[in-house]
């Protein structure tokens, strides 16, 4: 028998997975033995595109994927791609969002009033429907429990990771709508982990720092200077990759994760330990 592994046969929802680290997130899990996969983004063509790939590079011999679309501001539209997930697979293993906005850098005195709802809209009630609709899905489901090589691990219901940042956890200055929506979706995550623990539904954030994607191209293009500042904030010196963070989403949410619950768990190549220099 191979020896104890990340092991995610089940079925993930990955809300965001037209681009970036949801669309990594939702590929590593077809390559990591994933029976099925729901994906789900505003930009279905985007989405349909990752479903596409995820098929191609499938592990399971009878992978099968869903490409949905969805707006994590709608909480109806949130629940319709749960309502299609367990029609089709029966149940939900690992749910994910990486949905997520970034709008225009600026200081407190000059951004418009109106940029922290629109931010939070998506970023933290975003992440508030996406956990609710999970766990209203993994109550009603079995615990898990599954064989590894030297134990017997219990998996519980199902996992729920959301991709916060570590504007959720430290002050980015420039960005304050942004941090806003980002510490809403850290408190909602740890929140609800402790509420649903017992039920044995695990619960986790994910605090990536710069990561390589089309929203740090948007970020960069407004502000030039951002890419070597976040690097150099970063005590391995560099930006991220998007399978870097994909692999700790794995890992929270397979069998190797199994006693890790209501953590904020950074990928940022140590920025957020980094204290003043
Ligand atoms: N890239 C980074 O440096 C970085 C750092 C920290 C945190 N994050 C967070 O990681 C997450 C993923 O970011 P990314 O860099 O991969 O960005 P991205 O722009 O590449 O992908 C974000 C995805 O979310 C989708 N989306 C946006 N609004 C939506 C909505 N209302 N409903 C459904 N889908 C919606 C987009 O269509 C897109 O496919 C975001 O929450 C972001 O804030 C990114």
């Amino acid at each position: 028998m191979a020896p104890n592994s990340f092991r995610t046969p089940g079925v993930a929802v990955l809300i965001g997975s037209a681009s970036g680290i949801g669309k990594a997130t939702a590929l590593a899990y077809a390559r990591n033995g994933a029976r099925g996969l729901v994906l789900a983004d505003l930009d279905k063509p985007g989405v349909q595109r990752t479903a596409v790939q995820a098929r191609q590079e499938a592990s399971h011999k009878e992978f099968a994927v869903l490409a949905l679309h969805v707006d994590v501001r709608d909480y109806a539209s949130v629940e319709h791609v749960f309502e299609k997930a367990v029609k089709e697979f029966g149940r939900i293993d690992y749910s994910v969002t990486a949905a997520g906005i970034f709008k225009a850098h600026g200081s407190l005195a000059d951004n418009p009033l109106d940029l922290y709802d629109n931010i939070q809209e998506t970023n933290a009630k975003g992440v508030l429907h996406h956990t609710k609709a999970a766990i209203r899905v993994m109550l009603k489901q079995e615990p898990l429990v599954v064989q590894d090589v030297d134990r017997t691990r219990v998996v519980g219901r199902g996992a729920i990771v959301n991709i916060c940042s570590i504007a959720g956890l430290v002050s980015v200055p420039g960005y304050i709508e942004y941090v806003a929506s980002k510490f809403a979706a850290v408190g909602i995550t740890k929140t609800a982990a402790n509420e649903y623990g017992s039920s044995q539904i695990r619960i986790n954030a994910v605090c990536p720092g710069a990561i390589e994607t089309p929203l740090l191209e948007r970020v960069v293009a407004l502000t030039p200077e951002a890419r070597t500042a976040f690097a150099n904030g970063a005590s391995l010196k560099r930006i991220g990759d998007v399978e870097e963070v994909a692999d700790a989403i794995l890992f929270l949410t397979s069998n190797a994760g199994s006693f890790v619950h209501g953590s904020s768990m950074t990928v940022d190549g140590g920025y957020v330990n980094n204290g003043p220099i």
